[in-house]
């Protein structure tokens, strides 16, 4: 009989790190994250400058191209990402195929890996100019797909992109605009939607973007990786965070019960936790949520909400939440999802839509990595070991004999 025990010990220096909370499986220079400090940076520039004074498609270029574009750059990549926001038109049979009441997360996660289908050529990962081809797609035509998984759910016509607009309002435009009525997208949304795009571009090795890496790391082509991300990000935990986050304040309706679910957030034997609060590397504030908050303000300023009984809520949870002993001693901090949902339901989206939103603005970022793994010459496949707790070698037994 073998022991295990005793063959791990042999195999010599062996990491055993659940959830890889310190084991960095890449380099890379994208981004930049001080968890202590509440620190992003950006190929070195802070989220909150860019935030301010940049805009997504700028912000983007830098992501993918490690510098800020000049004005001849920018205007050449903005025109070349506009040339690409129309999907295939057969894919619109695709979309047809999903039952109307799927969440658009899993319509995005279906038609981007079918992308593979539809665009061949860039499914070369060998060839580099395919690979900038892929960026262009992914980046111009998620907006497209996502807005189409929308307004599919809702039963209303698909809206094609309008390429006299900017990346925010032909967003706004494909998910509001009907055609029997004139639909004029408000600058200052469309400012607060780019913003959202902006703050979500890029987290360096999040869940999502582990999962690209990974999955790009065996050679699979980039719509088949993005998919792998759309999938991973879905969840609660990550970008599934902001729909449930503001599903919990809807349940907790009233400013009256917050002390009830803070006592269950609290409570062990209670799996409840508070969406919204807490992340794995910022454990003094999430600078994006501090951008994210002041935009919330703006916002609900612009479209004269003041007594909003979610609204109420959320700021007083986070009141209450920020005094509490427990939430201070575990840095227990809202993060950018605890305001983002309070924005986009402002702005008239459904909660259904709040993780695609993510999942579009993360596209950038997801894309950059896969360029930068693939450009490593001694890139590996990923394959993470175990610790094996299972039985030790033994012998078959025949059925009869069990
Ligand atoms: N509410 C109540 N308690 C919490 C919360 C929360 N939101 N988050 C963490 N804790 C507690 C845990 O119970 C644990 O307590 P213990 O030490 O007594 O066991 C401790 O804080 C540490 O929690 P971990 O789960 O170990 O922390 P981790 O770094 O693995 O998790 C995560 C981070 C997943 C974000 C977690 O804080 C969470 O589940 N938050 C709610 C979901 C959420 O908002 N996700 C969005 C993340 S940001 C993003 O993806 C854009």
């Amino acid at each position: 009989v073998v022991d295990i025990r005793k063959l791990y010990a042999q195999a010599g220096v062996f990491t055993y790190d659940p959830g890889f909370t310190s084991t960095a499986a890449c380099d890379s220079a994208i981004t930049f994250i001080d968890g202590e400090e509440g620190v992003l940076l950006h190929r070195g520039y802070p989220i909150g400058q860019l935030a301010a004074d940049s805009h997504y498609l700028e912000v983007c270029y830098l992501l993918l191209y490690g510098e800020l574009p000049s004005a001849e750059q920018l205007e050449l990549f903005e025109t070349t990402v506009t040339k690409h926001t129309m999907i295939h038109e057969q894919m619109h049979n695709f979309f047809r195929g999903f039952r109307r009441d799927a969440h658009p997360m899993a319509t995005m996660v279906g038609v981007v890996g079918a992308m593979s289908a539809f665009y061949h050529d860039s499914t070369d990962i060998n060839d580099t100019w395919q690979r900038e081809v892929a960026s262009f797609r992914l980046i111009a035509k998620m907006p497209t797909i996502a807005a189409m998984a929308y307004k599919y759910s809702i039963g209303q016509p698909f809206v094609y992109p309008r390429n006299d607009l900017d990346y925010a309002s032909n967003f706004l435009n494909m998910c509001f605009s009907v055609p029997a009525e004139d639909y004029v997208v408000d600058p200052i949304l469309a400012r607060a939607m780019d913003r959202i795009f902006t703050l979500h571009a890029d987290h360096e090795q999040n869940a999502s973007t582990s999962t690209v890496r990974l999955a790009s790391s065996s050679g699979a082509n980039p719509f088949a990786c993005i998919a792998a991300g759309i999938a991973c990000l879905w969840g609660p935990a990550h970008g599934g965070a902001n729909q449930a986050c503001l599903e919990m304040l809807n349940e907790i309706g009233t400013v009256d019960r917050i002390p009830e679910f803070i006592a269950r957030a609290k409570d062990k034997d209670d799996p409840f936790r508070l969406m919204g609060f807490g992340h794995r590397v910022y454990k003094n504030f999430d600078p994006r949520a501090t951008v994210m908050k002041q935009s919330a303000d703006e916002v609900l300023e612009l479209l004269g909400i003041h007594n909003n009984p979610i609204l109420q809520v959320a700021k007083e949870l986070e009141r209450e939440a920020l005094e509490d002993p427990y939430f201070a001693e575990k840095k227990l901090f809202p993060n950018v999802d605890f305001y983002s949902g309070i924005i986009l339901e402002a702005m008239g989206f459904p909660t259904s839509m709040f993780t695609p939103i993510f999942a579009l603005s993360r596209t950038v970022g997801w894309i950059s990595q896969w360029k930068e793994q693939l450009s490593d010459p001694d890139l590996k496949i990923g394959r993470p070991r175990q610790l094996y707790t299972g039985a030790t070698a033994r012998d078959y037994v025949e059925v009869e004999d069990r």
